[in-house]
């Protein structure tokens, strides 16, 4: 006798539809409320679990196993993944450039996952579309491009990447107009070349290659000490690439660089474009909040004149990840993009005949999240001034902190910095080079396990240091300090070869029993590591 098919087809509850809607209202309460609590909760940045912990908990889910329905899979997903994350908004969060994010961002991205709209054509998504283009309109203003136009990204890696096709494709485009093909796209492709600092985002490098440019096309352009880029260099450098039959494609400056949080110097860099042609592209994926900044919005003069921009909403607008969005002075910049589908949006329906505005037209994605509605709601709950002054809120932090460490004996500072990021080196007299590189690894270690502090470390001109980035306006000079005496015990403990690394307690949550240690078994002293 063979089972009788079920009559909708659809596994009881499943989906999100008239009938569940009642059930979802439960679920996502239930989803909110714990949230909630963990946030409020949230005693240190993460709970300290090892890795070897984690894999245990991720392998002990059996994924193939008996279907337990919505509320118990939410709670079992909430323990696992909610109980572990990173938390964001705790002031002794300051790693890498994740922010914590708006509250009316939160509440729209509740509302775009369940209505799950996609924003590739308008008939998919009708006034998403709309409110996403009068978004880019917004920015584009912002930046000072009356004509120009963009479109919404995943990230900054993502915007880089658009904006150098954008420039390969208009570098290999002939003067009458036309597309260069077979040989002459070859050989001009194997010419082109791409000038920026060491200090800029890698995305730059691997979008290059990606576009199938060359490996060396990526010219490093000398910086001044600060690591921002010095225009006497670039105009060398445009000289040479000429001198050497090159082809320059772009000019990337970065507007707050992802290590030092400098802003390159956007004006004189663009006389330079403008006197050779270069296509300039501002990668302003951390800086682009100084876009609404009441009091730092000159960092960013000379925008106006670059050719792309690329915005992270999602780092100093506060945004939930992912919110980004290239932009462009010249709207016409984004059809060498454009790619027709019969069955999306068909070359015949395009441009004057497109009643509709489809935004796959300028996008590398299809179908694309509805992101833009997050920084909608922010903006009209905040406002542009409110969000502007989390961002200089954040720069002043991270300038009283600068000032703090001016002399201090043991942190020395490495490098100014122009947003909100601090590069500094645990060294007092007497801690060579050496042992004072081998203890940035191992105190981001520590203090990374213990779960109460978590900081960043990276390379500055050549040595290992330290970083905070610091994007949380709530933060106080005195969580910082606070930070930074763990940093300072931490490095005096491994000096004094104290073993500091974590045991094998059992996950937490809430309270955290670890928050009150100082110290936890290490697998190694430094001594150890400098052999
Ligand atoms: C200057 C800069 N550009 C681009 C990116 C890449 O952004 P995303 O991580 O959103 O792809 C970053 C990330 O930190 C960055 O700092």
């Amino acid at each position: 006798m063979p089972t009788p098919l079920p009559v909708h087809g659809t596994t009881p509850g499943a989906l999100l539809r008239g009938d569940t809607a009642a059930d979802y209202a439960v679920a996502l309460h239930a989803v909110v409320d714990d949230l909630a609590d963990r946030v409020a909760g949230a005693r240190q940045p993460f709970c300290g679990a090892s890795r070897r912990e984690l894999q245990a908990l991720v392998d002990g889910v059996d994924l193939d196993g008996p279907p337990v329905g919505t509320p118990d899979a939410l709670r079992e997903t909430a323990e696992l993944y909610a109980s572990h994350a990173v938390w964001f908004h705790h002031p002794a969060y300051a790693a890498h450039l994740n922010c914590p994010v708006a509250l009316p961002a939160v509440g729209a991205e509740a509302m775009l996952a369940a209505i799950n709209t996609s924003v590739d054509t308008y008939d998919q998504s009708t006034v998403a579309t709309l409110m996403e283009q009068r978004l880019v309109e917004w920015t584009a203003a912002r930046i000072g491009f009356p004509d120009g136009d963009g479109v919404f990204t995943s990230g900054g890696t993502q915007s880089n990447l658009q904006a150098l096709h954008l420039a390969r494709e208009r570098a290999l485009t002939a003067p009458d107009g036309a597309r260069l093909g077979g040989a002459a796209r070859r050989d001009r492709l194997g010419r082109l070349r791409v000038l920026a600092t060491g200090s800029g985002h890698f995305s730059v490098a691997r979008s290059a290659l990606l576009l199938g440019l060359d490996d060396d096309a990526v010219v490093a352009v000398p910086t001044d000490d600060a690591g921002r880029m010095d225009p006497g260099a670039l105009a060398r450098a445009l000289v040479d690439v000429e001198r050497a039959g090159d082809v320059v494609m772009a000019v990337v400056v970065t507007a707050g660089t992802t290590d030092r949080g400098c802003v390159d110097p956007i004006g004189p860099v663009a006389d330079l474009c403008d006197a050779v042609g270069a296509w300039l592209h501002v990668d302003a994926a951390y800086g682009g909040g100084l876009l609404v900044s009441p009091r730092r919005r000159h960092l960013l003069d000379g925008v106006e004149r670059a050719r792309s921009v690329t915005v992270d909403f999602h780092k100093t607008f506060f945004q939930p990840v992912s919110s980004s969005a290239l932009l462009v002075r010249e709207a016409a910049d984004l059809a060498r993009v454009t790619w027709h589908a019969d069955y999306l949006n068909p070359a015949e329906e395009s441009g004057e005949r497109n009643p509709d505005l489809n935004l796959v037209d300028k996008s590398l994605q299809t179908t694309r999240r509805f992101d833009a509605l997050k920084l909608w709601a922010t903006l009209r709950a905040v406002g542009a001034d409110g969000v502007g002054a989390m961002v200089d809120g954040v720069c002043d932090l991270a300038a009283a902190v600068h000032a703090d460490l001016a002399g201090d004996a043991e942190l020395r500072l490495l490098a100014p910095t122009d947003l909100s990021t601090v590069l500094f080196r645990f060294q007092p007299d007497g801690v060579d080079d050496a042992r004072a590189d081998a203890l940035v690894p191992r105190v981001r270690r520590v203090l990374f396990d213990s779960g109460r502090a978590l900081v960043a470390k990276t390379v500055i001109d050549g040595r290992p240091c330290l970083k905070l980035t610091l994007l949380n306006p709530d933060t106080t000079l005195d969580d910082v300090r606070g930070v930074l005496d763990l940093v300072r015990s931490t490095a005096h403990g491994l000096l004094a070869g104290e073993e500091l690394l974590t045991d094998d307690a059992p996950p937490c949550r809430g309270a955290h029993p670890r928050l009150e240690r100082t110290a936890v078994p290490h697998d190694a002293t430094l001594e150890e590591a400098l052999r």
